[in-house]
């Protein structure tokens, strides 16, 4: 392997350990700590899991953790009415809404319903048209991520030709948006896309979520590339592995996000630095 591994858990547990020292500063000065609500509708084991490493996180960090599981059957108009009592609970800084889901609920209504001031995913559309405008405030927590882990290997990003495949309201579109942000001459690829390993290989700095394991084979990426892989999937054998064929991949780029322990962590981190940028900057 010749790229240099870009180290997300080791990261992500120093902004931890940063937070949790700014959480006891404000203990001490007597101030209030920063209380997130985390809210699950249904019994999807994987937003099981994450759900339950966000509240774990939360409490790790010292900050209030408050969590709701709600059954698969919870009607919009219910999920809609915690939101609008969350909204003016005073010691509860951030929400977040596990996506996706159930079929019967729109994620967007939930969304919007979120107070932009407690929307710690970055998912309310006024979030997403402040980055979109260069006036970022709370920013959707994987892109966040993945910019501080860009910052971490020293690559200047400005000029730089970057490449997003997948076009969600979760990583892609706000990727590309916080890549713009940052200097680069974006593409953002999706299913429609044509000619996408031209595109792929000519890109210094390749960033994907598509969530198919081995999507990209690592022969596409340009000698020297930036690699950023978001997916996180499991083969049948137990194994996880990403959206990029890491081995291949490894011997080209510069430097490669490992799965697991590249992206996955920074979410986290990212919602945990939402939270207290939300209590600081909206609520003190
Ligand atoms: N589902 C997958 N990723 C996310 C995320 O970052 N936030 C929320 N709320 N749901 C998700």
């Amino acid at each position: 392997m010749t790229a240099q591994l870009i180290d997300g858990k080791a990261i992500a547990q120093s902004i931890r350990q940063e937070l949790k020292q700014k959480v006891a500063q404000r203990q001490a000065a007597g101030q209030r700590i920063p209380g997130l609500a985390v809210i699950l509708v249904g019994s999807d084991p994987a937003s099981q899991v994450y759900v339950g490493s966000k509240r774990k996180a939360c409490e790790e960090v010292g900050f209030l953790s408050r969590s709701y599981d709600l059954a698969a059957d919870t009607s919009e108009e219910e999920l809609l009415n915690l939101i609008d009592s969350l909204n003016q609970d005073g010691s509860i800084d951030g929400i977040l809404v596990q996506l996706p889901l159930p079929e019967h609920i729109d994620d967007a209504k939930v969304i919007e319903r979120i107070q932009p001031d407690k929307d710690v995913d970055g998912f309310h559309p006024y979030n997403v048209g402040r980055l979109a405008q260069r006036i970022p405030v709370l920013r959707s927590c994987t892109p966040m991520g993945i910019m501080t882990l860009i910052k971490s290997t020293g690559v200047k990003t400005h000029g730089l030709d970057a490449v997003v495949v997948g076009a969600s309201n979760i990583v892609g579109r706000p990727m590309t948006l916080e890549l713009l942000l940052a200097g680069c001459t974006t593409t953002t690829c999706h299913r429609f896309t044509q000619g996408l390993q031209q595109k792929v290989s000519q890109a210094d700095l390749v960033v994907v979520a598509v969530g198919k394991p081995g999507f990209i084979p690592g022969e596409w990426i340009k000698p020297g590339a930036v690699v950023i892989d978001v997916g996180i999937n499991r083969l049948a054998d137990g194994r996880l592995v990403g959206d990029v064929e890491f081995e291949a991949a490894a011997e080209r780029a510069s430097f490669i996000t490992p799965v697991p322990g590249g992206v996955g962590p920074m979410t986290i981190a990212s919602l945990l630095e939402n939270t207290l940028f939300a209590a600081e900057q909206y609520h003190d």
